[in-house]
């Protein structure tokens, strides 16, 4: 499996992705927007054979990163796929020097959440009644670099979490 930046051939298989997955699918159209959108970042899993397995995109503005989109073919899960993605995007947030990379996720998306959560996301908020079809509020996780300056940086790191944010479901 290999990583690459989203290209416009990926679009077609993405679109059929979305259709599979959400009840409000991105089109094709969306998604190539995205391809030369200086703003965003999408990438593109692809197999051995160059087959599309899976895709993930963020969009940034002011330092914040806010990934849009994750989705993994069925045939596909469970193998890494959907964590190489969000690593990869995490990576670039990371070079572009983002403060941190934000999403939203239903509370009922067991596979999404493990996996957000096993790559460090913390849940910093809940928006009401966010999604449709059905109708389910969102957990809003973030993943923010822990600073490496020295004895106490996490402790510092976690004080200062728990100063600047509302409690969950708040
Ligand atoms: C959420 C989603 C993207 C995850 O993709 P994925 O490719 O299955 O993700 P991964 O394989 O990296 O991780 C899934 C699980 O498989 C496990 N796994 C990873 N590599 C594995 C391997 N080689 N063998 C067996 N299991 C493996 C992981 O431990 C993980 O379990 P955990 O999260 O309980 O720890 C996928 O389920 C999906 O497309 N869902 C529908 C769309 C969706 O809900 N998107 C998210 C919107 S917020």
């Amino acid at each position: 499996m290999k990583i690459v930046k989203m290209r416009k051939e990926h679009t077609g298989p993405l679109a059929e992705l979305e259709r599979q997955c959400f009840a409000h699918p991105w089109s094709q159209k969306a998604l190539e927007a995205e391809v030369d959108n200086p703003a965003a970042c999408f990438f593109t899993a692809l197999g051995e054979e160059g087959q599309v397995l899976g895709y993930g995109g963020m969009h940034s503005a002011c330092g914040e990163f806010y990934m849009d989109n994750l989705a993994v073919f069925g045939c596909c899960r469970g193998k890494g796929v959907g964590t190489a993605l969000v690593s990869a995007l995490w990576e670039e947030a990371q070079r572009q020097k983002g403060e941190f990379l934000s999403l939203e996720v239903r509370p009922s998306n067991r596979q999404a959440l493990g996996l957000y959560r096993r790559l460090g996301f913390l849940e910093e908020g809940r928006r009401k009644n966010f999604y449709r079809d059905p109708l389910e509020d969102a957990l809003i996780l973030t993943k923010r670099e822990i600073p490496l300056d020295g004895p106490g940086a996490c402790l510092k790191y976690a004080e200062g979490k728990a100063e600047n944010h509302a409690p969950v479901g708040n």
